[in-house]
């Protein structure tokens, strides 16, 4: 296992480009089960779940090459229907192949995702979804079995208790693409992500209206074809890049980075006293030894305030003197990060979904271990600013999804060295 050792205090410096999009690729990926033809996928990021996703592709009966960002894939003709415990545990958005191998085979077998770290994440909504297309579902010994004669178009209401499911809304969109008839999804997901998989899908011949609003219509074609797609770029890394940057009053340019997916993001920094400039093809993040100013956020479905900056957010927090709130929304347990943080002298106190930060002058390096993917990425970002050598061990989760963050910050000037735990 490796883990990352950063010594703080350097002021991040020049440019550094974002990857494509995690969220995206997963679900994209799970799509290419609708054809039988090639599809090749560019911007792909080269992340440990994009070659969990892939193994498990492999295993269903697809043939791939993965090579400088752009993948190559085409099912092999095997039709295997079951998704196993093995491959859906290690990453959430595996549950996604259920839509579309119902969809394309009737039939289905995919493991439950199980329990996560940041909290009960259920997958009801799915279920709920795919039940409404026509789909007779059973759950037995940790595995949904599922099965139709043939799926067929309704009217799905989707919100949960926490608002819309970004997955849900991917799972059943995927599967009402070959559907009889015509779906529409209320309460649907409006993330940049799903907009993206609607995209890819519309190019492979699906009759997609809506995406990006609460209401998406799906009218069911015959087949879908094979294409040719390039992924949005990571609104999450890209955030959190500008983030390192601010937070140690560098200036750096974050090439890729697209502000229309991050408004809510910028919008805080902008309130915090950090100055930022939209360019065309990035975001500058410029200098500025302005006092930051002590904030709250809410975390809310899309174009609300990311849950998946969350961690970051409370890193900036927590060198920002005053008193800053956070409540969770969307994950009310997702507070791993905080007993770490306060490790490295920072003052943040957990009630329920709320987290009270009272900001400090400085962190102090200590030996912190990261708990799940964005919990790891806030940790990085104290260790950055934190006074002394901050050790962050199990950074397999941050390798789950950021490409290379700590070659990107080194090429940034961070002190910042990769070793064996
Ligand atoms: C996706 C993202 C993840 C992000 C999350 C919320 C991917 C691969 N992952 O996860 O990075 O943190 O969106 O923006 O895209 N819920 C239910 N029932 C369900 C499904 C979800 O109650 O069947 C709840 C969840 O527990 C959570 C909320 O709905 O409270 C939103 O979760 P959801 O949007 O489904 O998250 P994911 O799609 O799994």
């Amino acid at each position: 296992m490796d883990k990352l050792i950063i010594e703080g205090g350097v002021s991040l410096k020049g440019t550094v480009q974002v990857a494509g999009s995690k969220n995206s690729l997963l679900p994209i990926l799970a799509a290419t089960l609708l054809t039988k033809d090639r599809c090749v996928i560019k911007n792909a990021p080269d992340l440990r779940d994009t070659v969990s996703m892939l193994k498990l592709l492999r295993y269903l009966g697809s043939n791939y090459e993965f090579k400088d960002h752009t993948i190559v894939i085409k099912p092999n003709g095997t039709e295997k229907v079951e998704a196993p415990y093995k491959f859906v545990s290690t990453m959430r958005a595996s549950f996604c192949v259920l839509g579309p191998l119902l969809s394309r085979y009737r039939k289905a077998k995919v493991s439950l995702p199980g329990g996560c770290v940041i909290g009960v994440r259920p997958v009801d909504l799915h279920l709920k979804g795919l039940a409404k297309l026509g789909t007779k579902i059973q759950v037995k010994e940790g595995y949904v079995h599922a099965e139709t004669r043939h799926l067929k178009g309704d009217h799905i209401y989707l919100g949960g208790p926490f608002g819309s499911s970004v997955l849900a809304t991917g799972n059943v969109m995927m599967a009402a693409t070959l559907a009889r008839g015509t779906t529409i999804i209320e309460s649907a997901a409006c993330e940049p992500e799903v907009v993206d998989l609607a995209r890819f899908l519309i190019k492979m011949g699906a009759k997609i209206k809506g995406e990006g609003s609460p209401c998406i219509e799906i009218k069911g074609v015959k087949e879908l074809h094979g294409v040719e797609y390039e992924v949005i770029p990571d609104r999450i890394e890209a955030a959190t890049l500008v983030m390192a940057a601010a937070i140690t009053r560098g200036e750096v340019f974050v090439k890729g980075a697209r502000a229309d997916h991050m408004m809510a993001v910028l919008e805080k920094l902008k309130d915090v006293g950090i100055s930022l400039k939209i360019l065309k093809d990035g975001i500058l993040v410029k200098k500025t030894m302005r006092k930051f100013k002590p904030f709250d956020i809410v975390t809310l479905p899309y174009p609300g305030f990311p849950t998946d900056a969350q961690a970051q957010f409370m890193t900036l927090m927590s060198i920002t003197e005053g008193i800053s709130v956070i409540t969770e929304k969307i994950y009310p347990d997702r507070f791993m990060h905080v007993a770490e943080l306060n490790r490295m002298g920072a003052q943040v106190k957990r009630e329920g979904p709320y987290a009270i930060v009272h900001g400090i002058k400085q962190l102090s390096a200590a030996p912190v271990m990261a708990s799940d993917l964005r919990a790891s990425a806030g940790l990085v970002l104290a260790g950055l600013v934190a006074r002394g050598k901050t050790e962050v061990s199990r950074i397999y989760h941050l390798d789950r999804g950021y490409e290379r963050l700590d070659f990107k910050l080194k090429q940034l000037g961070a002190k910042i060295e990769r070793a064996k735990e």
